[in-house]
C-alpha cells in the first residue's frame, strides 16, 4: 500500500535558532542549509527576515543555494514584514511566505488589545497581501494550541478563502495533550471547508515534554505536514525533534505515513547543529545521543551480542551511527567482556575470562568505565 507523505519543515534555522546564546552567522547558516537540503527536508525555513539585517542576508543567501527544499520565510501579519520576506526570498526555486497571528483569547486580549473580528482581518488581509507575491503561503494560528476549536475552524476558513496553502497548528506554549491535539486536527479536518484544498501542520513546543507525541498525534489525525528542528532545539524546552518524527513514523509502518529524510545522515546533521550552535546533545537523547545504541548493563550486553534487536528497535547504521556500542562498567558481563577483548585482538579461553573478570570488577568498582587500554592491561597482567 503507498504511504503518504508526511512534509518536513524544518525550523531550526528560525524558531531552532532562537535558543540563547546559540544564534549562528550566516556562514553557519549556509552549511547547516545545505545539509538540510541534503537530507531531503521539505521546507527550510531560514529566518525572519525583517527581524535584523542578518537575517535577510542569510534568508538571501539561502534562497540562492538551496536546490530541492522550499525556502520560507517568517512574518507577523503585517504588510512591511511580508515586503521585506518577499524581497529576502526573490532567489528562492521554490519561495514559501509564513505569516500569521495570534488567535487564542490570552493573545487576543493581552498580545494585540483587539478582538475576535480584527484578528480575522488581520490574517485575511495578511494572507491576500502575500498572495499577490508568492503562490505558497502558510498561514499560522499562534497559540492555536489554547485556542477554542470553532474559533479556530473559522480563522482557517477564513485564510483558505483568501489563497492559504498550508495552515500551520502551533501549540506555540506546550501545552495540550497529545489526545487532545489530535482531537484539535481531527476537529479542523471535519468542521473547516475545503480543508482538503490544503496542508494542515503541526508545530509543537515541548514544554511538557510532550512536541514529538503531539506532532505525531497531528498527523495521525490528518496533518500532514511536521514542523521540527535538528536535535528539538528552540525556544524554551525546544521544538518538536526532527530525528524522532522521522524514526516514530518509519519504525510503525502500519500507520502509511512517511517522510522525504534521508535517514542516514540523522546523526551527522545532529552533530553538525551541535558542534555549530555550541550546544551539547543530551546522552540519553532519542536517536542521536551518545547513548541511544550503548548498552552497559551485563543482561542487555549478553543479549545484543546474540541478536541485536534483542535491545534494540533501530538499526544504528540506519541513522548514520556507525554501530553500537559495549560500554564496560561494573555491571557488564563475561560475555561483554569476551566480546571486547576478541575487538581489541584476544581470543580468551573460559578459565582466563574467569580470572580477567574477577580483576576487571576491582577496577571497575573504582572507575566509571573500562577503557579498551585497561582491559588490555588487566589480560596481560592474568
Ligand atoms: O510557536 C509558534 O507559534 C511559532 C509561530 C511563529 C509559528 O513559532
Ligand atoms: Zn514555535
Amino acid at each position: 500500500m503507498q504511504k503518504d507523505q508526511v512534509k518536513i519543515f524544518d525550523t531550526t534555522l528560525r524558531d531552532g535558532e532562537q535558543v540563547p546564546g546559540c544564534k549562528l552567522d550566516t556562514k553557519n547558516k549556509l552549511i547547516i542549509a545545505e545539509k538540510l537540503d541534503e537530507l531531503g527536508v521539505d521546507v527550510i525555513e531560514a529566518g525572519f527576515p525583517i527581524s535584523s539585517p542578518g537575517d535577510f542576508k542569510s534568508v538571501v543567501e539561502i534562497s540562492k543555494i538551496v536546490k530541492k527544499s522550499s525556502v520560507c520565510g517568517l512574518t507577523r501579519a503585517v504588510k512591511k514584514d511580508i515586503d521585506v520576506a518577499v524581497n529576502s526570498l526573490k532567489y528562492a526555486k521554490y519561495p514559501r511566505i509564513h505569516t500569521g497571528i495570534g488567535t487564542s483569547e490570552t493573545h487576543i486580549k493581552y498580545k494585540f488589545n483587539s478582538n475576535k473580528e480584527k484578528i480575522i482581518e488581520r490574517a485575511v488581509d495578511a494572507v491576500t497581501y502575500a498572495k499577490k507575491f508568492i503562490n505558497d503561503i502558510e498561514f499560522y494560528a499562534e497559540d492555536a494550541g489554547r485556542t477554542d476549536n470553532d474559533f479556530l475552524a473559522l480563522v482557517c476558513e477564513k485564510v483558505i478563502k483568501a489563497g492559504a496553502t498550508v495552515l500551520n497548528i502551533p501549540d506555540t506554549t506546550g501545552y495540550c495533550l497529545p489526545s487532545e491535539y489530535g482531537e484539535k486536527i481531527k476537529y479542523l479536518m471535519e468542521n473547516v471547508n475545503s480543508i482538503e484544498k490544503v496542508t494542515i501542520s503541526c508545530h509543537c513546543h515541548n514544554d511538557l515534554g510532550l512536541a514529538t507525541a503531539n506532532s505525531i498525534s497531528g498527523v495521525i489525525n490528518g496533518a500532514r505536514q511536521i514542523e521540527c528542528t535538528i536535535n528539538g532545539i528552540g525556544e524554551r524546552a525546544g521544538n518538536t525533534s526532527l530525528e524522532e518524527v522521522v524514526m516514530i513514523l518509519r519504525q510503525h509502518p502500519y500507520l502509511n505515513l512517511d517522510t522525504n529524510i534521508n535517514s542516514k545522515y540523522l546523526y551527522p546533521i545532529s552533530q553538525l547543529v551541535s558542534e555549530s550552535m555550541g550546544m551539547i546533545v543530551q546522552p540519553n537523547k532519542a536517536i542521536v545521543g551518545a547513548n541511544a545504541f550503548a548498552h552497559s548493563s551485563g543482561i542487555h550486553q549478553d543479549g545484543v551480542i546474540k541478536k541485536r534487536e534483542t535491545y534494540e528497535i533501530i538499526d544504528p547504521k540506519d541513522v548514520g551511527v556507525d554501530k553500537s556500542s559495549i560500554i564496560l562498567t561494573a555491571r557488564s558481563g563475561r560475555a561483554a567482556i569476551a566480546y571486547r577483548a576478541k575487538n581489541i585482538g584476544y581470543e580468551i579461553t573460559k578459565l582466563e575470562l574467569d580470572k580477567v573478570y574477577d580483576e576487571f570488577l576491582k577496577l571497575a568498582d573504582q572507575k566509571k568505565e573500562i577503557t579498551d587500554e585497561d582491559l588490555s592491561l588487566i589480560i596481560k597482567k592474568i
